[in-house]
């Protein structure tokens, strides 16, 4: 039976109904669902009774196992992590700033999946930016000014043993089992606009808080523009906010979006179920230029 799926009206993202996750799919279902989350950029799938073997097994469709560093995987699992926290826990939101996922590494994921188990009555809504809109409405000076450049990405604001989830955090209320460490002082560099290497759309690659300076220009000029930059990728109208339910997944292409995390659940746990499928490495000279 074909998948159903249900545009989002929002800037992308969109529902497929029609396939049980905690059962083995043929090639043609997950050929289907490939197209859908290139098509949209984030999927999701509603009340699904899934659990890690079957969030393994759909991962693995779509490629290998991500490498996840600097947050330890749940007990019994090498590629699981819990995203995690107390209805009383006081530490820093996790994932609050916009990102795409390890986009400081050499070949950051393609996809990530997020399977939503513990879910509060109120807030902890994901919010995804389409980059590809976010770009294709960009106005002509800014654009000018980001042609060829390459972004350096790293860790290092958010998990060096000095960063935002270092290891004075750590010491603090976090729930989650993060691992700071010196590797993530590390820098990557990364074309800022690409196009897609799957379907070849142009789009934006990454933000401020990964990106940490542009390649052969000044760290003062490069702030401002980072900081432009951030600005428009992170429009509201490029915007789709995913509401949780209890046994929702959803599959979102890093190549493609933006995301972040919100708060507003105080008093209530939340717990999500996470894996990161491997991305291919992208050359040098897959940038857009103005030549
Ligand atoms: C994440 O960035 O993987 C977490 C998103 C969320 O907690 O909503």
């Amino acid at each position: 039976m074909a998948i159903e799926v249900i545009e989002s009206g929002q800037a992308c993202g969109a529902m497929v109904s029609g396939v049980d996750l905690s059962r083995p799919l043929g090639p043609e279902t997950v050929a289907e669902i490939r197209r859908a989350v290139l098509d949209h950029h984030v999927i999701a799938f509603a009340d699904q009774t899934m659990d890690d073997d079957d969030l393994e097994r759909f991962s693995l469709y779509f490629g290998g196992f991500g490498d996840d560093p600097y947050i330890a995987p749940i007990a019994g699992r090498e590629h699981v992590i819990a995203v995690a926290r107390r209805a009383d826990e006081t530490s820093s939101l996790f994932a609050e700033n916009w990102h795409s996922d390890w986009s400081f590494q050499a070949t950051p994921p393609s996809f990530t999946c997020l399977l939503g188990i513990t879910i509060p009555p109120v807030g902890g809504d994901t919010l995804y930016a389409d980059q590809h809109a976010a770009l294709e409405a960009m106005p002509a000076d800014l654009r000018a000014r980001l042609e060829g450049r390459m972004a350096i990405h790293s860790a290092r604001f958010g998990y060096a043993p000095n960063g935002t989830y270092g290891f004075d955090d750590q010491a603090g209320d976090r729930s989650m089992d993060i691992r700071p460490s010196e590797t993530a002082t590390a820098t990557q560099l990364h074309s800022i606009l690409r196009p897609h290497p799957e379907t070849g759309r142009l789009g934006i690659f990454g933000c401020l808080g990964y990106i940490i300076g542009i390649e052969g220009m000044p760290g003062d000029e490069a702030r401002c523009l980072i900081e432009e930059l951030h600005a428009w990728q992170t429009r509201d109208e490029f915007v789709y906010t995913h509401r949780w339910q209890p046994g929702t997944l959803t599959m979102w292409d890093n190549r493609s979006v933006l995301h972040r995390a919100t708060g507003g659940y105080e008093g209530y746990d939340r717990l999500l179920h996470r894996t990161t499928i491997s991305g291919a490495a992208i050359s040098d000279a897959a940038m857009v230029t103005s030549s």
